[in-house]
């Protein structure tokens, strides 16, 4: 897989080569781009934004900078990722999706958007998906950026060690979409807090059926979205609470 940035805090995105296993990059599994998008900019300043048509605070980022970097960058036929609030919503079911694509372009806008005409030129040669990390605001796409790419990146064959742990997590399509329950290591009694008998019991149907439990108490506790029929994993609720 090939992975693109196009940001206007490269560095931001350094932490990618400690998350992602030098291995991964070294063997060619996986291909790593940062590009700083003032690199297509060609007055003194290095502008990337302006103020916004139709008024209103904030700036909206150029489109002239990102049409270079497309044709320069050749984006012909990827996914271009944008990060932004007004995205989908990432789930583990879209992180699966992506991780089938050869090559996955991020457009990380800072201020308050990219110019419509980017999105909207990119979609005339490539997959375009608007995803959001959740309902909150960020200073930019960079850490969002970030968070896709280690959930895409580890789903691909090859990359984990343990294929086991990779089906037991919380929001897997295995472990039904319910949350993860607790786990434990030794010793058995820390700090006066004990480990759970039925984990020592060696019991292996009654360990299962505890862990389901858990699970279930957990989810309705934290995530009851989760346990209801009509809603998916990670939709948020499109009817107006009343
Ligand atoms: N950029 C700013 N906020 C964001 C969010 N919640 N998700 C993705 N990108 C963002």
């Amino acid at each position: 897989m090939r992975l693109d940035y196009l940001t206007i805090f490269p560095d931001y995105l350094a932490p990618l080569r400690l998350s992602l296993p030098g291995k991964a990059i070294e063997s060619g599994l996986l291909e790593l781009h940062v590009h700083d998008l003032r690199e297509w900019t060609h007055d003194r300043h290095r502008t990337v934004d302006d103020t916004p048509y139709g008024g209103g605070a904030g700036m909206v980022m150029k489109p002239e900078p990102f049409g270079e970097a497309f044709d320069a960058l050749a984006i012909d036929g990827a996914t271009v990722i944008v990060t932004t609030p007004s995205g989908e919503p990432f789930t583990q079911a879209l992180a699966r999706e992506l991780s089938t694509r050869e090559r996955l372009v991020f457009l990380l806008g800072r201020y308050e958007g990219i110019d419509q005409r980017v999105l909207d030129h990119a979609a005339t040669r490539a997959e375009v998906r608007e995803i959001s990390l959740g309902d909150y605001v960020l200073n930019g796409g960079e850490v969002a950026a970030l968070a896709i790419t280690e959930a895409v990146v580890r789903l691909l064959p090859g990359f984990m060690g343990n294929a086991a742990s990779l089906v037991e997590e919380s929001h897997s399509e295995s472990s039904g979409r319910l949350l993860e329950y607790p786990v434990y290591t030794k010793p058995a009694t820390w700090r006066g807090l004990e480990v759970p008998d039925v984990l020592l019991s060696g019991n292996h149907a009654r360990i299962e059926a505890w862990r389901q439990e858990q699970s279930v108490a957990r989810t309705a506790q934290r995530r009851p979205d989760l346990l209801h029929p009509s809603r998916a994993m990670g939709e948020w609720d499109i009817v107006p609470a009343v």
